[in-house]
């Protein structure tokens, strides 16, 4: 069966930018057969540099992922490489850049994320984008670092390597069996440096104050006034966080502490599981500005649409309307999965009338909801339902992203306002 295709097609990627970037592909896996580990990183970072001027942010992390491909079968430090190159368009390479490299290479992922069945701990977070994470964190040896979200406990291993002997590592988990999991698990290595608690990170924890650095593996709905106010001046925030009161409308945001204010520096992809003060178990169903919900045999469907949440009638409308939709081609199919998030990014940023999220099974999307029609871009496809309205104002708004270059995170810009539990996010275009 063949599925119709909704908006028009986009234009194609740039053939002249596509031979460029495989050109570069090719010089960089010659020269790195025989360099080491910090010449590769500054090879990386000129790499960037001038890719970013001349190429797409999408044809960038597909040459990277490429290059970090092609690094698999050369005789080189390919462990240094994978990780080197794991950047994303947009991520700032740091001098803590090889740090992170060095504790991954030291810290083994498996032995913290698999169960002695060989299943994955549900909790555990994906290697690459804690790497990501962690370098924007700027983590140097002996500072106090902070973590929300022990989860299996391999990313306080990371730090407690990265700080080392004279710094510390305070973890916290709402889910005590993880806590114990995670601490069983550093005392095996001997990490002494590290040590886990059973609390809500929203709190943070006065205890071990000031902290140099926090980073959660979490998402709350604000940037909590606790965390701001337990770091010293000069610290560094990384955190997943709400960037609109839609479930699932969440970014990566980094902070800086500037004289005990916090300034939001940029953001970007991705996001956690919510920050809850109990434990998640329903993980498909938000927990956070949910506004309707219908369990059926064939999976959850779920609406998040602020512009109808004071009208239970018409959200129990949307959603019901929703699980009737079909999918469609996505205009994005066959990209990157990350233009998908920079499309999404851009409709957070743009907030047009209706910017709603809305799941079915397991995959949600976000797009434009109404009472009687609704289309949401998902990672697979666009799911419509109803009438044509929210499809033609979705695909109005693709088009809009594709005539601008698609642009990503790094043409968003994150502003704080402070409210009672904390620092509200949102987004601007630059
Ligand atoms: C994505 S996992 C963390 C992954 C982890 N850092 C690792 O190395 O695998 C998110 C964790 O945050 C925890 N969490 C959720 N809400 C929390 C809260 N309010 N305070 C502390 N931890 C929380 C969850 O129990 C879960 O273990």
């Amino acid at each position: 069966m063949t599925i119709p295709m909704a908006c028009d097609a986009p234009a194609p990627v740039s053939r002249g930018r596509c031979a460029l970037a495989w050109v570069i592909t090719g010089a960089a896996a010659v020269a790195v057969r025989s360099v080491r580990f910090h010449r590769i990183e500054r090879f990386a970072r000129w790499l960037m540099r001038l890719t970013r001027r001349s190429a797409g942010a999408v044809e960038i992390e597909i040459m990277l992922a490429t290059i970090d491909r092609a690094g698999r079968w050369l005789p080189v430090r390919v462990a240094c490489l994978e990780r080197s190159l794991a950047v994303a368009p947009g991520d700032t390479m740091t001098a803590s850049y090889p740090l992170v490299a060095q504790a991954a290479d030291l810290i083994d992922y498996d032995s913290y994320v698999l169960e002695p069945d060989g299943s994955m701990l549900p909790q555990s977070s994906a290697r690459s984008g804690i790497l990501r994470m962690l370098r924007l964190l700027e983590v140097e040896p002996g500072m106090r670092v902070l973590e929300v979200g022990a989860g299996s406990g391999y990313t306080s291993a990371l730090l407690g390597q990265i700080v080392g002997e004279r710094g510390t590592v305070t973890s916290l988990d709402v889910a005590h069996h993880l806590v114990a999991r995670a601490a069983r698990k550093h005392a095996e290595r001997g990490a002494r440096n590290v040590a886990v608690y059973p609390a809500d990170g929203f709190g943070g924890w006065e205890t071990g104050a000031p902290y140099d650095r926090i980073i959660g593996w979490t998402t709350p709905h604000v940037l909590p006034h606790s965390w701001v106010r337990q770091v010293r001046d000069q610290a560094v925030i990384v955190t997943p966080v709400k960037v609109a009161p839609i479930a699932n409308a969440n970014m990566i945001l980094r902070v800086d502490i500037q004289h005990r204010r916090p300034i939001a520096r940029d953001v970007h992809l991705g996001g956690y599981i919510e920050m809850h003060a109990e434990v998640i178990t329903d993980f498909p169903v938000p927990v956070r500005y949910l506004d309707g919900l219908l369990r059926l045999p064939q999976g959850v469907v779920w609406v998040s649409a602020p512009e109808l949440r004071a009208q239970p009638d018409l959200t129990d409308r949307a959603v019901r309307l929703i699980a009737t939709g079909r999918a469609v081609a996505s205009p994005l199919a066959g990209k990157h999965p990350r233009a998908v998030g920079a499309c999404h990014a851009y409709l957070l940023a743009s907030r047009p009338e209706g910017l709603a999220s809305a799941g079915i099974g397991d995959h949600w999307g976000l797009g434009v909801v109404h009472s009687d029609s609704a289309a949401v871009l998902r990672h697979t496809d666009l799911h419509v339902a109803g009438t044509a309205g929210a499809e033609d104002q979705l695909c109005a708004l693709l088009s809009e992203w594709e005539d601008a270059g698609r642009p990503d995170h790094t043409s968003l810009e994150p502003h704080l306002t402070a409210g009672p539990d904390g620092f509200g996010v949102n987004l601007k275009r630059r």
